[in-house]
């Protein structure tokens, strides 16, 4: 069975506001849609049935809408429903007679077939040359992008006779490929009716209707016919019943309630009081083209505010205040991943050439880690071959194990640990032997180099037999770890007085805690202040660049609206409103680069403010509509622009 028509169509409830005059609930109907391209599911049969069951009852396809392979004597009625495609359409390689896509409206073209084509009609025939004859989309006005192609289909009636660049936007004209041998002599001629001979089948029902080519110069988009005041509102597409943004067919960007617009109502409005951007209890979501005031079940917020199945790859799902949101991770997303001697590593020994890839993207690992020579000598028995020493990066997103962490085998040219240098947590649920939640044996490493473990919530520590090793007897392991009981136990590796010898003693930055290698940024903790997790003198306060403020010991810089004053403070902590001066100008607490300019703020008005001698953001007067250079009615730029 095709396995892509499991998803069916889900029902969005669209209420219209209280306020609003019409009390009529609208409702559509959205279907997934498909991107099989010509690609058969299974039999003709199952074809057909997984088709059905994707597109039946559906008003609004959010993807594209492929007709594939249906035979003859199948019956498409149930594609009548269909009214807007967000993607291409595709209609290939069928036999059956008639394609009913009857009210069809619009084709978005999100989605391009082959990078050019939104609607694709190719090859509708069988070996016995039936095929389709019958494509009566006599309601299909508009294609907002791309082409159309129509090729091989010789027995389809009366599709030649479209005149396309009513339909097709001016972009894409170079775009229409109409082959010229499909005329079957049995086809019934359009009605004498029909504009310039032009009709998706016999009878009057199916003339062509033209909203734009006969539309009076004046129109910037579609009409409802010639006269100037026939035009309709710009945020129409494929045609209007009055010339307001609310009698529009179809919207060409959104639909909110019943009016068309560029935008869904903004999620966060300016709030001119406390100067900062609110949330706007009118706030809308976009799903597809529609407003709607809350995503439909099972969808998920994006930051731009529209409702998607799935957070992408750079973000995760969390719930606030009721509503599922995709939030950006911070630094690689979290994934949780399975340990040696767990799950798919049950039997398994150590880390190795053909699992490390298994660890890709991991941040926390669920178990145990261990790298054993094995893994660089590979296992014949096995069939493991030699680990490569640079796959060891794949584990650099580990910040946590919640088991132990195993070395006893390391490349003898890398002189720390690197691959575990974002490492913040063991956490020793499970131990080596029962007791070691740390071990590094036998390596030839000069420093371990953990420089961000923070914590070793439980077991014991062993560090040993690491012939060239230093700094791991300067680390005061109880600041690590979670209990009393812990204990270190660091020995036989190189000399503490060789060490010294050879300068390989920890930065003058650290504090006594100790240091995990030479720099600066290997410290434990800091003697005096840190910037970026780097040990450092003293913070950009004064002087330096760029300016900063002291948290916690920690250098954080100051906001870039803040100017910096000589030898005094810039700004007491974060954000534009803790600056001591402006560089630029201020808007209430806040410095700011201009002043808001044209911000939607309460009511659906525009907030607008110019910038006073003392470089405050002030109001506009409420009748410039279009900004001011000053205050009151002569602020505004032009007298012609002020609202009358
Ligand atoms: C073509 O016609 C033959 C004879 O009428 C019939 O047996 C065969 O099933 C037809 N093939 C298709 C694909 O319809
Ligand atoms: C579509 O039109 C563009 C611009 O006119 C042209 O560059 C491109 O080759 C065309 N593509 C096809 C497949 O005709
Ligand atoms: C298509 O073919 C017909 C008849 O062969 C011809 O009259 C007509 O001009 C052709 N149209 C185009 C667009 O090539
Ligand atoms: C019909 O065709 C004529 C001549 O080809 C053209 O001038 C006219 O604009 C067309 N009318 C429409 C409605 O497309
Ligand atoms: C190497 O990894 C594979 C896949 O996890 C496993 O089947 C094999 O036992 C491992 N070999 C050793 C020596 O750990
Ligand atoms: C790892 O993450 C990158 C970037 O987010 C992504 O492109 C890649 O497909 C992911 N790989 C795996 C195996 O998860
Ligand atoms: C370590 O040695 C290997 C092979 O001998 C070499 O390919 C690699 O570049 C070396 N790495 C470093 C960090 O020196
Ligand atoms: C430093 O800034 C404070 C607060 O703005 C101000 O009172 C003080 O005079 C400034 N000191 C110098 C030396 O500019
Ligand atoms: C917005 O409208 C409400 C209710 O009509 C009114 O109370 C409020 O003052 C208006 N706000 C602004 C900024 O005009
Ligand atoms: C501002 O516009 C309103 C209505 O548009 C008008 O009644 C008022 O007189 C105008 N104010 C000024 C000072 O022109």
């Amino acid at each position: 069975m095709g396995l892509y028509g499991a998803a069916g169509a889900a029902v969005l409830v669209l209420l219209a506001g209280h306020f609003s005059l019409s009390s009529a609930l609208e409702e559509k109907k959205v279907c997934q849609g498909t991107s099989n391209k010509l690609t058969q599911l299974g039999t003709f049969e199952d074809h057909f049935l997984s088709l059905q069951r994707m597109f039946n009852n559906c008003e609004v396809v959010l993807g594209n809408l492929e007709i594939t392979y249906v035979q003859k004597n199948y019956d498409l009625s149930f594609l009548k429903t269909i009214q807007e495609v967000a993607g291409y359409v595709l209609i290939a390689l069928n036999a059956v007679e008639k394609i009913p896509l009857e009210n069809l409206q619009i084709i978005r073209g999100n989605v391009l077939y082959e990078n050019f084509y939104a609607l694709s009609v190719l090859s509708n025939y069988d070996v016995n040359k039936t095929g389709v004859r019958e494509l009566p989309m006599r309601n299909l006005l508009e294609i907002l992008v791309g082409g159309v192609r129509f090729n091989n289909n010789p027995t389809l009636c009366n599709v030649e006779t479209i005149q396309w660049k009513d339909i097709v936007d001016s972009a894409y004209l170079n775009n229409i490929t109409i082959d010229n041998n499909s005329h079957p002599k049995s086809c019934e001629k359009c009605d004498s009716s029909c504009p310039n001979g032009s009709c998706w089948g016999p009878g009057p029902q199916n003339c062509q209707s033209l909203t734009k080519t006969i539309c009076a110069q004046q129109c910037s988009g579609r009409c409802r016919g010639s006269s100037p005041s026939d035009c309709c509102h710009n945020q129409c597409a494929a045609g209007c019943t009055g010339p307001r943004e609310s009698d529009c067919l179809v919207c060409r960007k959104f639909r909110d309630e019943a009016t068309c617009k560029d935008t869904c109502p903004p999620l966060m409005l300016y709030n001119p009081t406390t100067y900062q951007m609110d949330v706007n209890p009118d706030g809308k979501y976009s799903f597809g083209a529609t407003c709607v005031r809350k995503c439909p079940h099972n969808y998920v917020v994006t930051d731009h505010g529209s409702c998607v199945r799935s957070c992408n790859a750079e973000t995760y799902e969390v719930e606030e205040d009721g509503v599922r949101k995709c939030k950006k991770c911070e630094g690689p997303c979290s994934k949780v991943c399975n340990g040696i001697g767990i799950g798919e590593f049950k039997d398994v020994l150590s880390i190795n050439a053909t699992n490390i890839k298994q660890f890709q993207n991991c941040t926390t690992i669920s178990g145990d880690l261990h790298i054993l020579p094995v893994a660089f000598k590979g296992d014949s028995f096995t069939n493991t071959p030699p680990l490569d020493p640079k796959e060891l990066n794949i584990l650099r997103t580990v910040k946590e194990i919640s088991g132990f962490l195993l070395i006893q085998a390391w490349p003898e040219n890398m002189t720390d640990l690197h691959a575990f240098e974002h490492l913040e947590i063991i956490r020793g649920r499970t131990k080596q032997h029962g007791q070691f939640s740390l071990a590094v044996v036998g390596l030839d490493i000069t420093s371990l180099g953990l420089r961000s473990l923070k914590e070793i919530s439980d077991g014991d520590v062993i560090i040993s037999k690491n012939r060239q090793l230093c700094y791991a007897n300067t680390i005061n392991w109880n600041k690590l770890f979670g209990t009393k009981s812990q204990k270190s136990k660091i020995t036989n590796n190189k000399d503490e007085k060789e060490c010294r010898t050879l300068g390989h003693v920890c930065h003058e930055l650290c504090s006594p805690d100790g240091c995990w290698g030479p720099k600066p940024s290997h410290c434990l903790s800091c003697r005096y202040v840190s910037r970026h997790k780097k040990c450092v003198e003293k913070c950009n306060i004064l002087e330096g660049e760029p300016r900063e403020y002291m948290e916690n010991l920690k250098c954080l810089q100051c906001h870039p609206e803040c100017l910096p004053q000589v030898m005094n403070q810039t700004c007491t902590g974060p954000g534009p409103d803790k600056c001591i001066e402006c560089a630029h100008y201020i808007d209430g607490p806040h410095c700011v680069k201009t002043c808001p300019a044209g911000i939607m703020g309460e009511n659906d008005t525009l907030v607008w403010k110019y910038a006073d001698a003392n470089k405050v953001c002030q109001r506009c007067h409420p009748n410039c509509t279009y900004g001011c250079e000053g205050p009151g009615l002569e602020g505004c730029p032009t007298p012609g622009n002020a609202r009358i």
